[in-house]
């Protein structure tokens, strides 16, 4: 299958993030996979409220949050570029994926089915020597809990300014390979669930 769809986001809108430069590096890799990538900012493209319980209760799920299951619904895949904050993950992100999570329209129950079976790849980047691993290895495990599938490998990488040019990673940097395999794995997981739902749907 090509022009698997891969919905990309970062956890940090930052003018100069580095994990926003990183998904932008990562776009090629993908394409030349079998992927395209639909970049997402998820402060100016959505502008979600911070999780409030009385305004869903009083408005429902606001219009961002909304438009952000959508992209959910309509992407085989996922790549989120994760910061971390105080060893945990970054708000900007964690109030995305909780709205994400919040029942549609008519449903009383948490909107599982945007996590269950979605291949997700990670990415993290911090200019601390641990490359922001630990936010992106708590990223994985809540995203299992919720039943999605991270592909391996996850990639931490220690970056600063100078890693990059013209708003991309180096093209000769050391993670190249690592990166490209992310590509390459969230792509194929991404082609495999969609022969299998084929399947499934013509035996029904
Ligand atoms: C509140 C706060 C907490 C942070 N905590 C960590 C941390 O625990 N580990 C780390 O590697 N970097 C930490 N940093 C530094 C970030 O990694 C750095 O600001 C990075 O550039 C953020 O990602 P971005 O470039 O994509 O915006 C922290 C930054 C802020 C603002």
């Amino acid at each position: 299958m090509s022009n698997v769809k891969v919905l990309a986001f970062a956890g940090s809108s930052r003018l100069g993030s580095y994990n926003a430069r990183l998904l932008t590096s990562l776009e090629h890799d993908v394409a030349s996979a079998g992927g395209v990538i639909t970049p997402l900012d998820l402060r100016d493209d959505l502008a979600l409220p911070l999780y409030d319980a009385d305004l869903e209760q009083r408005s429902g799920v606001p219009l961002g949050a909304r438009r952000l299951q959508k992209l959910f619904a309509e992407h085989a895949a996922l790549i989120i570029a994760c910061p971390e904050y105080n060893g945990g993950l970054p708000p900007l992100l964690k109030n995305a994926l909780d709205w994400v999570s919040r029942p549609l329209p008519g449903h009383d129950e948490p909107n599982s089915a945007a996590f269950r079976g979605k291949v997700v790849g990670i990415v993290s980047a911090s200019p601390g020597s641990g490359g922001a691993a630990g936010a992106a290895n708590h990223l994985a495990d809540l995203l299992r809990d919720l039943r999605a599938e991270v592909v391996d490998p996850i990639v931490s990488l220690q970056l600063t300014d100078t890693d990059f040019s013209a708003g991309e990673l180096q093209a000769d940097h050391a993670a190249w390979p690592q990166l490209r395999e992310l590509a390459e794995s969230v792509v194929a997981r991404a082609s495999a669930h969609n022969v299998l739902d084929g399947q499934f749907n013509h035996a029904r």
